[in-house]
């Protein structure tokens, strides 16, 4: 037998990833899905982006870069979060990863060890804490509620501090939920892990897809409380449709930035070097295509809602920013029927032919997370399946 190292035994393969290579063999099989299960826009990445690759392909910018990226990018990426946020950080505080995937596993390694407990709050993107674990440190979870709008809560947050917590990371917009931190609980959070010591990071790679003008100016709060102690990790991919190219970034203090430059320099080294140069143009250029992606989501988002809650034993909230409906479908499951969200996620796919991902992924049975980074008929193609799916395998109570 294969004995492989004690630490594989931490981590899980990715349960989004799992419907991705699902819907791709069926379609492989020549079935016809709809995809509900994708976690990336299907908008094209925007041409000014494709140009500035193209050209660094024809100027032969093809060798390697230094490790923390080139930079031209790394003040790209300064300047976006100076006129967005009026935040400043330096050169030396800006590290180019491989997605926003790779800043927080930049993050969690440099940051986490054995006997340290992180804090993030559930329903979650099943990569943060797998990469605590994989860090050597503890997972605690606090709980965000449907009810509440799954509202990002400094009280639930504080109540699990320990004298062991080192970190808290934050999501927002979260995936799956699409809710936000309100500034005023994050405020509250940073004063706490000032006072203590406490490091705070915050996944910021759905930071462009909020729908309302609500007040998310994340990284000044915490650029007021505790800048010493901040960790921003964004990305490219979803904001300007380019999760294939992996470009993200990780802001923070020096010493971070130079701990991550050296774990990077023995591992992935830098981001491709066109990549590099495309991401540049995406951070700089007219940020016009941002706003027009934005607009289609939320006209999506609308009709999706309209189409789901038509069936009232679906229920759901429009979400605050992301491109996901989280939907609680606990009114569907029963003992003689479908039991969980999972086997419901399995049946769906197997007699109705749409993928969706089961809030199992996240630790949230009970609900499915839907994408709706998928085009208007695919949308109104697959909430017809889904609601006749849930008429003929979970008819309601009166009707059986
Ligand atoms: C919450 C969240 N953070 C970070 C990422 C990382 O994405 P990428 O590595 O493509 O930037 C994802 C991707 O789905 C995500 O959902």
């Amino acid at each position: 037998m294969i004995r492989l190292a004690e630490r594989t035994k931490l981590i899980a393969g990715s349960p989004t990833m799992k419907v991705t290579a699902t819907v791709d063999k069926m379609r492989r099989e020549g079935i016809d899905v709809i995809d509900f299960g994708a976690g990336e826009p299907d908008f094209s990445t925007p041409e000014p982006v494709k140009a500035a690759a193209h050209a660094a392909l024809d100027q032969n910018f093809t060798r390697y870069t230094p490790a923390a990226g080139i930079v031209e990018l790394k003040r790209a990426i300064a300047e976006r979060y100076r006129q967005d946020y009026g935040v400043d950080y330096k050169e030396n505080e800006v590290i180019v990863t491989a997605g926003g995937k790779q800043a927080l596993y930049n993050t969690a390694l440099v940051l986490f060890g054995p006997g340290d407990e992180v804090i993030t709050h559930a329903p979650y993107w099943p990569t943060l804490t797998e990469q605590i674990k994989l860090a050597g440190a503890t997972p605690v979870l606090a709980r965000t509620y449907t009810e509440e709008g799954f509202a990002i809560r400094a009280k639930t947050i504080l109540d699990a501090v320990t004298p062991r917590t080192r970190a808290i990371i934050v999501n927002s917009p979260c995936n799956p939920t699409g809710a936000l931190i309100s500034e005023a609980d994050l405020s509250e959070i940073a004063e706490a892990a000032a006072a203590r010591d406490i490091w705070i990071i915050v996944d910021l790679c759905y930071e462009k897809l909020i729908y309302d003008a609500v007040a998310h100016n994340l990284p000044a709060i915490l650029n007021g409380k505790c800048r010493d102690l901040t960790v921003l990790c964004g990305s490219s991919s979803k904001a300007y449709a380019m999760t294939g190219w992996r470009c993200g970034w990780q802001l923070g203090p020096s010493a971070v930035i130079a701990a991550s430059s050296a774990l990077q320099s023995h591992s992935t080294s830098n981001v491709t070097s066109i990549t590099q140069k495309a991401a540049v143009a995406a951070l700089t250029g007219s940020q016009a295509p941002v706003r027009a992606m934005l607009d289609e989501y939320r006209t999506r988002r609308d009709a999706l809602h309209g189409w789901l809650t038509s069936e009232p034993r679906i229920r759901c909230q429009k979400p605050a920013g992301a491109f996901y409906m989280f939907v609680d479908i606990g009114d569907l499951l029963s003992p003689d029927g479908l039991r969980t969200s999972s086997d419901f996620v399995d049946a769906l796919l197997e007699e109705s032919r749409v993928a969706v991902t089961p809030g199992e992924a996240f630790d949230a049975p009970g609900f499915i997370r839907i994408s709706y980074a998928t085009s208007m008929e695919n949308l109104r193609e697959g909430s017809a399946r889904i609601l006749e799916f849930a008429k003929k395998r979970a008819p309601a109570v009166a009707a059986r």
